[in-house]
Parts: structure tokens; C-alpha cells; sequence
């Protein structure tokens, strides 16, 4: 056994490990080293909670492998693009662990190391309320992701009152809990779990599918309270710390999207603030394009790639389906060597998680100076002959700012058509992730290359490669 100021000592460094390893995260160069910070930090609070809080090792043992092979084979074959639905499995495990601690801490506290008393009834109370709306949200969340549930945002009548109305039925159930003996009511904290579970349910079926990037990061920090709260009920200090950091930065990640989308973040998570009641929002609202739109082939795409002296790449979610970030490195190499300015312009929520271009392009070996967020590189549009646009489509939609009618109306957006001329890749007219119509399609300066982006981009490629072998 450990002697308590040697758990504490070690508690406490991994503490300072996991806020370097969210420093070490806040850019590109340096994430490498906030996860190795972060690595060590979960390796040392493994090993000793394990030494110092566990007896049977053998049962121990057998979870931690049972999970870690689990784990590993998923993260192995999980996607880049359906990371989020994995992130969503995950805090839908930190909930249900959080509810499961609070009833087996509950009914025997002795043998969890809980604190005495009634602080230990409210830590309870608390920790199996947030991890059941953890549970349940993170489940919703999943399959709206993964698309077994429609993205659409479930309206019912009157819904903040019957959240409100479960809310208050979770209060009225902490009074016969607490003026129970310890151990003595466990119905009352079944059934606030389950009134819990369902509002879990209910609050994220009200999000539509544009608001599922928020909800995710709300969940995350969601997770991290529920994490802090579990560490209350055993004593664990280092959880209720990682709990805390977890909670906290899922909140302001949550924020910062919210602003980078232009939603009051009350809004995102009490769902569909301000939509109709009871009826979903229009699938494709928007002043309906005029026009038609203009086609384009990847070897005229090439010419005038040639004939450019700055170009900008907008990536987007259909990039990253597409895997068509290699070949599309080597074209910004091909014009670079040329003497063409070649930028990508990220917006914050292009793809499907945070950070989900940064990520492709880091791993094509983009170089990071040329790859700049859309505050940044917003304004250079207008001085930009051919602006690339793989794959993407609400991140560039006009309507955002101009069409008071729709759906994304507000959400800041890469103003690609301030350019000369913009290309647009992808395989048909069909609305990207909002479910939106997107008038850039029908600019008379836009040009629609169709077909998959890895096989558009490769054809560019192509021919870029064949001129120039032809010049030398
Ligand atoms: P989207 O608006 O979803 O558009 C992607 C486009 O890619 C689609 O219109 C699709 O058109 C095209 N595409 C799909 N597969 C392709 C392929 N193999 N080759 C070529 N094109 C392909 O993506 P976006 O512009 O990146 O915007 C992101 C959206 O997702 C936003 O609405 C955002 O709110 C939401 N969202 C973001 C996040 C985060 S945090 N980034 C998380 C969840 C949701 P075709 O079908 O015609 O090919």
C-alpha cells in the first residue's frame, strides 16, 4: 500500500501533466508533446489509484485488458470521419460508469471509499443525475451521427416545459432520498436516473444535424462533470480534477463553436431555441437558386490552375471522405514550385469534429504556414484567381449571409465567391450536412467539377504533371 502523501504527490503531478497536455494541444506543432504529456499523466493515475485504492487485481486486471483490446482494435479501424460517433460511444461510457459508481458507492459507501453522511447522499444525487443525461445524450447523439437517427431536430409541443417539468420532478425526488437513511432509498435514485435518461433523450433529439458539432463538445464536457462527480463519491482527487479540466474545456470549446457558428450557445443545448414549435425547419429553405449551374472538366480546372498566381483550397467534409488530401499536397506543391501562391482557408467547423482539416492536411505534410483559418484569409478573396473548393459545401454557402430564411442564416463562412473564380468539387447538387441549398453553385463565376474529389483531384494532377514534363 501507498502512504497518502505519496498518492497525493503523485496525483498531483499527473494533475500538472493533463494541463500541460491541453496546453500542449493548442497548436499543431506542439500537440504531439500535449499527448505524450497527457499519455503519462493517465499512465501514472492508473497505476496508482490501482496500487493504492484497488484489492483484487486479478478482476482488475482482466477489465483494464478487456477494455484496453477493445479500444485499441476500434481506434485502429475507426475512420478519421466517424471520429466523432466514436467520441460520442466514448462519453456515453463516462456516464453510465458515473451512474454505476453512484449506485454501487450508494448502496455499500464503505467499500468504495466514499465520504459519510448526507454530502455523500448529494454527490451521489448529483453525480447518477449528470451521468445519466451524459448516457442517454451521448446515445442520441451517436446515432444522429452515424445517421440511424435523422438528423432533423424533434420539436414537441412545448418541450422546454416538459424538460423543466422532469427537472423539477428530479428536485422533488432528492427529498425523500436525502431524509432517507443512507442505503435505504434506491427507488427514488432509479427513478430520478431514469427521468434523467429521458431528458438526456429528449434535449439532444431537439438538436438539428448543424448543431451536432456543439452537442458533441457539450457531451464532452458533460462527461468531464460526470467524471468529477464520480471522483466526489469515491474520494478520488485526480478525478475530480481531470473531471473539472474535462468539463470545463468541453464548455469553452462548446462557446467558441457556438460563436464560430454564430448560435447562442443557450440555445444549442436547450435545442431549437427559437424554431418553430413543433415543426422541423425547412429540409431546403433559402431563396431557391437561379439559374443553372455550369459545369467544368478537370483539365480545363487544370488550365486554369496554370494560368493563376494565387489560389486558395477550401477543404470540407467531402475531402475527407474522398482521402483526396494527398494528391491534392502535391498539386500546392506543383504550383508552388511554379511561383503560384497556393493558401488553404480552414473554417472552424469544416468536416465533421473540430479540427478535422487541420488534422488531413497535417497528416498530407501540408505545410502549416499555408494553411490559415478563416479570420485570417477571409478577406483575401477578393485579390484570389482560383479558389478550389473540395468537398465542402455549408462553409461556403452565400445564404448564411444573406438569406434571412435560411436555416444556417448568421454562421460566418468563407466568402469564396468574392474570388475570380471558384471551382467546386463534388459528386452531384445534392446539400451538404445542414440540408441546405447552396446558391454558390449557381454564381456565374462558379464552376462545378463532378465526381469524386480524389479521382477529380487526381485527374488534375495529371494533367498539371503532363504540361509541365511537356515545358521541360
Ligand atoms: P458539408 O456541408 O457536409 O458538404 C460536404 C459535401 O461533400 C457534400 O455536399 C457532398 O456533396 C460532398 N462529398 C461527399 N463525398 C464526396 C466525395 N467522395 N467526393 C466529392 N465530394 C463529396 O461539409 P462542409 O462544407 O465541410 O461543412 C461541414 C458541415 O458539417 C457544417 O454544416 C457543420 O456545421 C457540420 N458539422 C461540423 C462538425 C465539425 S465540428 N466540423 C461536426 C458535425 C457537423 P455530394 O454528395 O454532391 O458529393
Amino acid at each position: 500500500m501507498m502512504s497518502d502523501s505519496l498518492v497525493t504527490v503523485a496525483y498531483l503531478v499527473a494533475a500538472v501533466l493533463f494541463i500541460l497536455s491541453l496546453g500542449g494541444l493548442s497548436t499543431q506543432q506542439s500537440a504531439p508533446r500535449g499527448n505524450a504529456y497527457g499519455i503519462a499523466g493517465m499512465l501514472i493515475a492508473v497505476a496508482v489509484a490501482a496500487v493504492a485504492q484497488v484489492r483484487d487485481f486479478g478482476l482488475l486486471a482482466g477489465a483494464v485488458a478487456g477494455g484496453a483490446l477493445v479500444g485499441a482494435v476500434l481506434a485502429l479501424r475507426v475512420e478519421m470521419t466517424s471520429m466523432p460517433e466514436l467520441v460520442a460511444v466514448l462519453h456515453s461510457f463516462v456516464g453510465l460508469a458515473a451512474v454505476l459508481v453512484g449506485v454501487a458507492s450508494y448502496l455499500a459507501p464503505g467499500h468504495v471509499g466514499a465520504t459519510e453522511g448526507s454530502i455523500h447522499q448529494i454527490e451521489v444525487y448529483v453525480g447518477v443525475f449528470v451521468g445519466a443525461v451524459t448516457f442517454t445524450g451521448s446515445i442520441i447523439a451517436f446515432g444522429k451521427l452515424k445517421g440511424v437517427i435523422g438528423s432533423k431536430p424533434l420539436l414537441l409541443p412545448g418541450r422546454h416545459l416538459i424538460n423543466a417539468g422532469m427537472l423539477v420532478a428530479c428536485i422533488a425526488l432528492a427529498v425523500p432520498f436525502l431524509g432517507a437513511e443512507p442505503g435505504e432509498d434506491l427507488r427514488s435514485l432509479l427513478i430520478q436516473a431514469g427521468i434523467a435518461g429521458v431528458l438526456g433523450i429528449h434535449l439532444v433529439m431537439a438538436i438539428g444535424g448543424a448543431d451536432m458539432p456543439v452537442v458533441v463538445s457539450m457531451l464532452n464536457s458533460y462527461s468531464g462533470w460526470a467524471a468529477s462527480a464520480a471522483g466526489f463519491m469515491l474520494g478520488n482527487d485526480l478525478l475530480i480534477v481531470t473531471g473539472a479540466l474535462v468539463g470545463s474545456s468541453g464548455a469553452i470549446l462548446s462557446i467558441i463553436m457556438c460563436r464560430a457558428m454564430n448560435r447562442s450557445f443557450l440555445s444549442v443545448i436547450l435545442g431549437g431555441f427559437g424554431a418553430d414549435e413543433g415543426k422541423a425547419p425547412p429540409k431546403a429553405a433559402g431563396s431557391a437558386p437561379a439559374g443553372e449551374a455550369t459545369s467544368i472538366t478537370a483539365a480545363e480546372t487544370a488550365e486554369l490552375l496554370r494560368e493563376a498566381k494565387s489560389v486558395i483550397v477550401v477543404p470540407g467534409y467531402g475531402m475527407a471522405v474522398a482521402h483526396a488530401q494527398y494528391p491534392v499536397y502535391e498539386i500546392a506543391t506543383l504550383l508552388r514550385a511554379r511561383g503560384t501562391e497556393v493558401r488553404f482557408a480552414i473554417h472552424p467547423v469544416a468536416g465533421r469534429l473540430p479540427g478535422h482539416m487541420n488534422v488531413l492536411l497535417a497528416e498530407a505534410k501540408v505545410p502549416y504556414d499555408i494553411v490559415l483559418e478563416m479570420e485570417a484569409i477571409n478577406d483575401d478573396f477578393p485579390r484570389t484567381d482560383v479558389v478550389l473548393v473540395i468537398g465542402a459545401n455549408d462553409i461556403v454557402n452565400p445564404g448564411a449571409l444573406d438569406d434571412t430564411t435560411s436555416p444556417i442564416y448568421g454562421m460566418p463562412v468563407l466568402e469564396v465567391w468574392k474570388s475570380k473564380h471558384v471551382v467546386v468539387m463534388k459528386r452531384s447538387m445534392a446539400s451538404g450536412y445542414a440540408g441546405v441549398e447552396n446558391p454558390l453553385f449557381f454564381r456565374p463565376t462558379t464552376s462545378m467539377l463532378f465526381g469524386d474529389a480524389k479521382k477529380n483531384v487526381d485527374a488534375i494532377l495529371t494533367s498539371l504533371r503532363a504540361t509541365a514534363a511537356a515545358a521541360e
